[in-house]
């Protein structure tokens, strides 16, 4: 991975953009007294609630209460990450963007591979028109011109030697490295891709990095052929797809992981846009860490039978080393004989819906799997169940979920230190559940209106720094802006711009609240005030490891109800 970009950087990039300039090149902006105004990019209006102070450097609508600052406008508006916004800001004043040094340093892939490919692309796709028997075969796939738009599809010609003669400025040797151009041993070079209908895959940028390609012909060769691996393209962690589906989508619930090119843009033709494709491997670790960069819930799609049954077992084991309390796996097994493009055009949008909805939870499968033939009303048999399951909890990180799934297993088996919740306990978390939608309340307000943390009483904000040194995201980000009193929503969203923490800040900054500022504050601080009377209460040091351990308890509750694990597993 490349290093971390420097603070210093982000800041001197916020210093010398204009906020007017970055909004105004992307929709039109017309000036308002002091300020500029439009029609709001991120909610459907008529009249502009959309707001941009160039003296704050900020925005605002007052109809959905979007806001921020030029980098949290670019992450929203091209759909891209953070790190991929300051590259697009930086682009845009001509700064590279720099790294810090990580001590192994990443060796530099060769950018022209990129054009190389690009070139190939617009080769493919230029030989797909008037190309009637590649034409014929996609219409009689289903799909229309304007998905094959989308995803770029194209089409290789027959012929051995098509791209040494169209791409005539590309050097022989990038179109090997490019992975376009087989050497034989004989030391001829010629095009790997022939008559075949091309699938463009791109990274995350958009950058086309390598090709699927299918065969029309029945007889010779295999149905698909891949890009093999080049400094480019890494079938490990790439996603046919999930380019495309981050284009379509402005918010992603779900991604759905399917096996093939086809199964991506036949679902997306029928208005399931949100699929991807592993590259004829199965899906392996790094992939889910992408996925969950996306996304909270993944939803892996196989066949019915005992390969696809396996596959998901292999899928569920390749995820758990990045499941925590906020990511979810769910598993899908589809009828004998069918995969997500027979299925769609069989059964239409709904018909596939309703199979997804029925996914099975992965940590279910888990339990249910592992639980086969085995006789959970015997003790040796929860006893069995115990040791096959504990090298899988262990895969999950340290943390809440695997916290939970220790309690679950030592639930289930009868076996461990921890009883099932006596009725004391219950009413005990009932009150700290409360305690944890406060703060999960107050957390909103601050990063939404940070600067209402210096009107707290400087008593009481020592007071709660105190008592709240480690509770938590909430106490970390007090502590944040005791520590940068001018710090504003944007400067929180750098500061936790790497980890879990800030997507539950960029969920806050997003939330549409139903209440103006004046409103806000009069909640902020009477939230304080009943914060510190929780804090002042007998239960003060179980509230603290509640919060410490989550920031909402409800989630949490709602996390068993969608692993399935809500129910009695035997
Ligand atoms: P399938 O054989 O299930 O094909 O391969 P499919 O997606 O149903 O294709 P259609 O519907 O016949 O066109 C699924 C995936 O496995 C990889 C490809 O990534 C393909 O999309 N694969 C398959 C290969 O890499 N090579 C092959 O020869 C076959
Ligand atoms: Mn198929």
């Amino acid at each position: 991975m490349a290093g971390r970009i420097p603070q210093s950087f982000i800041n001197d990039l916020l210093s010398r953009v204009d906020i007017v300039d970055v909004i105004e090149s992307r929709m039109t902006l017309k000036k308002t007294g002091k300020n500029y105004s439009g029609l709001c990019p991120f909610h459907d209006e008529k009249t502009p609630s959309f707001t941009v102070s160039p003296d704050k450097q900020f925005y605002h609508c007052f109809g959905c209460q979007a806001n921020g600052t030029a980098l949290t406008f670019i992450m929203n508006f091209e759909r891209v990450e953070f790190v991929e916004a300051v590259e697009i800001l930086a682009g845009s004043l001509g700064l590279e963007v720099p790294r810090e040094q990580t001590g192994r340093p990443r060796p530099k892939v060769d950018a022209d591979l990129y054009d190389v490919l690009r070139e190939a692309e617009r080769f493919y796709r230029q030989s797909l028109r008037g190309a009637d028997t590649a034409i014929n075969y996609l219409k009689s796939r289903g799909l229309t011109g304007e998905v094959a738009r989308d995803f770029g599809i194209g089409y290789a010609p027959p012929g051995w030697q098509n791209l040494s003669e169209q791409l005539k400025n590309v050097p022989a040797a990038k179109l090997l490295a490019a992975g376009l151009q087989i050497k034989s041993e004989k030391g001829r070079v010629y095009d790997r891709f022939r008559e075949r209908i091309m699938f463009p895959i791109r990274d995350s940028r958009g950058r086309v990095i390598g090709f699927g390609g299918r065969t029309l012909k029945n007889e010779d060769g295999p149905k698909y052929l891949n890009s093999p691996e080049t400094e480019v393209f890494h079938k490990g962690s790439e996603l046919y797809g999930l380019y495309e589906a981050r284009r379509a989508l402005r918010r992603i619930d779900r991604l759905l992981v399917v096996e093939g090119y086809m199964d991506v843009v036949a679902l997306a033709q029928h208005g399931v846009a949100n699929a991807v494709a592993t590259l004829g491997t199965a899906s392996g670790e790094s992939h889910f860490h992408k996925l969950y960069r996306y996304t909270d819930e993944v939803i892996c799609c196989f066949d019915g039978d005992s390969a696809g049954r396996q596959a998901g077992w292999k899928a569920l084991e390749n995820a758990l080393p990045t499941l925590n309390e906020h990511r979810q796996l769910k598993l899908v097994f589809l009828p004998d004989g069918e995969d997500p493009d027979s299925l769609i055009r069989a059964r239409g949008k709904a018909g596939f819906d309703a199979l997804v909805a029925e996914a099975t939870p992965g940590l279910e499968f888990l339990f249910t799997r592992l639980s086969q033939g085995l006789d959970l009303g015997t003790v040796d048999g929860r006893a069995r169940l115990a040791g096959l399951i504990a090298p899988y909890v262990e895969k999950v990180p340290e943390g809440v979920l695997k916290t939970l799934l220790q309690q679950k297993v030592a639930e289930v088996t009868g076996l461990g230190r921890r009883a099932q919740p006596n009725p004391s306990q219950r009413i005990r978390s009932n009150n700290s559940s409360k305690v944890s939608r406060l703060s999960e309340r107050l957390l909103t307000y601050l990063v939404k209106a940070p600067d209402m943390w210096p009107e707290v009483d400087v008593q009481v904000r020592e007071t709660l720094l105190e008592a709240v040194a480690d509770m938590g995201l909430l106490g970390a980000v007090m502590g944040f802006l005791d520590a940068n009193p001018e710090a504003d929503t944007e400067e929180m969203l750098v500061h936790w711009s790497d980890n879990e923490a800030g997507r539950v800040i960029l969920n806050a900054a997003q939330k549409n609240l139903e209440i103006d500022r004046q409103g806000m504050r009069a909640e902020f601080l009477d939230g304080i005030d009943r914060l510190l009377d929780h804090l002042r209460s007998a239960d003060r040091r179980r509230i603290l490891d509640q919060l410490r351990d989550s920031s909402d308890v409800e989630d949490l509750r709602r996390y068993w109800q969608l692993h399935g694990l809500g129910k009695d597993i035997t």
